[in-house]
């Protein structure tokens, strides 16, 4: 009988050749193509279709995930575009307003092309999105078509908490499939397939590769026909990771449990000191956001469905003047986009003229990493000082 594993021996151990003589890391291929014989069956063919150095990070993601199949994509963004193409024509994209921007991007454009109905909802607000559901799931069946709901939780940058097993559950019922992008929590933190979501999708860019040298996506899935299908159009389209970031991302996944424990410690901690600056007169900070601080309207609910609160805070400052000039007096922390390094990143989400106007101007995203979490304050304490 195959051992179960905890998911920290799973995020190292799984995904290995086990036989004798066998290298312990899986080697990569470096080639488009694979040699063959008229006269002998053969597996590969050509490297747009996937190569067997994919396999050991599928099978890993998919282990995580609980699912029964992985499969890697150039990157997030594309993994994403793979799930929503299945929507027929004339289909219906439930999704939360502050959804990560890029993907809001790709959706207000593919809906303006009258390819889906796009119904932006607020996440967390359960009975909003259930009633949107609802309507959505009627209209697409009095059609002849299919509705999405796209989950997204934590939300980039909001950080608002959907509450995943009523969504899905409901959604289930009325014949809607869901995905949820679990870039944010990492399959460490939630696993939605085990609620019933058909599909995970991940940023492997982020917390799973870990190092910020990667752009990487991510489908896990226990649907075989799903799975066909999403493999067929990353085939046809050709949206696969190159081999060296395969190696990358494979390399990085292995100390994910360490390097989010460390992030999240960090965050914890930086989240309850940024808190106690907020209304000082001599700080300009209004606001500080984090899933695992008890004034987070949806605290209760992140606390019994993440086993983690993760690593991304977001503080909001007075406005774009003052988040600009606290960028600019950041020493540890890097201003740069992107999130889920080892090195702290931080942002003012508004400069990206897509996300929408509900992200306050003077938000800045927080991406913590693992440094010394007093270096990582002080510096936090002296940018915000020295921008007053
Ligand atoms: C939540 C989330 N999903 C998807 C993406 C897109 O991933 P990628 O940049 O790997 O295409 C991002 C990127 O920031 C993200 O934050």
């Amino acid at each position: 009988m195959a051992m179960r594993h905890q998911q920290r021996t799973r995020v190292v151990a799984a995904g290995r050749p086990h036989e004798p003589n066998s290298p312990v890391n899986h080697p990569v291929d470096f080639t488009s193509t694979y040699s063959y014989r008229p006269s002998v069956q053969y597996s590969q063919a050509y490297a747009r279709e996937g190569i067997p150095s994919f396999e050991p990070l599928e099978q890993l993601l998919a282990e995580l995930e609980g699912g029964t199949h992985g499969l890697l994509f150039s990157s997030g963004q594309s993994a994403i575009s793979a799930m929503i193409s299945q929507l027929p024509l004339g289909g219906h994209l439930i999704m939360p307003q502050h959804a990560y921007q890029g993907f809001s991007s790709m959706a207000t454009q593919m809906a303006g092309k009258g390819m889906f109905a796009l119904h932006r909802v607020d996440i967390a607000a359960t009975d909003q999105v259930l009633a949107t559901v609802r309507h959505a799931a009627t209209e697409a069946e009095s059609a002849g078509t299919s509705a999405l709901l796209w989950i997204e939780s934590p939300t980039n940058p909001m950080l608002e908490v959907a509450d995943l097993p009523v969504l899905i559950a409901e959604a289930k019922r009325l014949g809607v499939r869901t995905a949820v992008d679990n870039t944010f929590a990492t399959p460490l933190r939630q696993n939605p397939l085990q609620y019933g979501a058909d599909v995970v999708i991940h940023s492997v860019t982020k917390f799973l590769s870990g190092h910020s040298d990667v752009i990487m996506g991510a489908a896990v899935t226990s649907d075989e026909e799903l799975y066909a299908t999403l493999h067929g159009h990353r085939s046809m389209h050709g949206t696969i990771p190159g081999p060296m970031e395969v190696f990358l991302a494979l390399r990085g996944v292995r100390t994910l449990a360490v390097r989010l424990d460390a992030a999240e410690r960090n965050a914890g901690y930086l989240a309850s000191r940024l808190s106690e600056l907020v209304n000082n007169d001599s700080i300009p900070l209004t606001g500080v956001s984090y899933p695992g601080l008890p004034d987070h309207p949806q605290f209760e609910r992140a606390a019994s469905q993440l086993t983690g609160f993760g690593a991304i805070i977001t503080m909001v400052t007075s406005n774009q003047t003052i988040a600009d000039a606290v960028l600019e007096h950041m020493k540890v922390w890097t201003p740069a986009t992107s999130l889920g390094g080892v090195e702290s990143l931080a942002e003012r989400r508004r400069r990206h003229l897509s996300e929408p106007p509900t992200v306050p101007e003077g938000l800045i995203r927080l991406s913590v990493g693992i440094e010394d979490p007093e270096d990582l304050y002080a510096d936090l304490l002296g940018a915000l000082s020295g921008a007053a």
